[in-house]
């Protein structure tokens, strides 16, 4: 890439403006100062300006897909199931976009992909504990006594998960509705939560992962992270 582009994407200035900081005689690429602007950089080039590095600043994509139970959270499968990354269409290809944590198969909702790597395993580090709040419908109604159980932490090959809460929205005479948050993501920890008390989960939907929440996102749609929730991402 050309001198003057490279330190136009390195936030430096415009292209224009990079001409003149070139021709100035203030840029140095691998301690050699360039004056002409036709002069190319490559890659592992240590581009300096005044002394200070340049380097270009690559725009991270972040995105959230309200994603539909049927597909898998991959980038990949070699049995042709549909992914994840099928519901982005045409625009991301090319990019080195992955998701941040697992859905899995059956379950829909909230899912964070990103080409940030860095964010990726800062928000999967256990140690960050960030909440991730669902939505789980169970046939006929479930007592208190069977809540506690799961609140105060069960069994998870030989690991007790951490306290959570659960509490009942709604029992239509069928169907109890719940609102589940946990702070850890172990392989489908919520279905097996409900498993060790012999109930099973029949939906199972991602509302929230922290402070974001999935909103009247479509299932199979997907939007962009708004700035302050890059922002908010970027703390946690
Ligand atoms: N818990 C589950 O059981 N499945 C998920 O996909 C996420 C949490």
């Amino acid at each position: 890439m050309r001198i003057n582009k490279y330190l136009a994407e390195c936030g430096f200035a415009s292209r224009r403006a990079s001409e003149k900081i070139i021709t100035d005689g203030r840029v140095k690429i691998n301690g050699k100062t360039v004056t002409e602007f036709a002069v190319s950089v490559e890659e592992g080039d240590f581009v300096t300006v005044d002394g200070k590095r340049a380097e270009p600043i690559h725009k991270h994509i972040y995105l959230m897909l309200n994603k539909p139970k049927g597909c898998i959270t991959t980038t990949s499968d070699e049995k042709g199931r549909k992914t994840v990354m099928d519901l982005l269409g045409k625009k991301f290809e090319g990019k080195r976009i992955f998701p941040v944590g697992r859905l899995d198969y059956d379950t829909e909702g909230l899912l964070l992909l990103t080409t940030d790597g860095d964010l990726c395993n800062r928000i999967s580090h256990p140690r960050n504990e960030i909440t991730k709040t669902y939505i789980a419908k169970i046939e006929n109604e479930v007592s208190e006594d069977e809540l506690n159980n799961i609140r105060g932490g069960v069994i998870l090959d030989g690991v007790k998960t951490k306290h959570c809460r659960v509490s009942v929205l709604e029992f239509d005479g069928k169907i109890t509705r719940l609102e589940v948050v946990i702070s850890e993501g172990r392989n489908r920890q919520v279905r097996r939560m409900f498993e060790t008390i012999n109930r099973e989960v029949i939906f199972l939907k991602r509302v929230g992962v922290g402070e974001l929440k999935l909103g009247g996102l479509g299932r199979g749609e997907w939007r962009e992270l708004k700035p302050k929730e890059i922002e908010y991402l970027k703390k946690v």
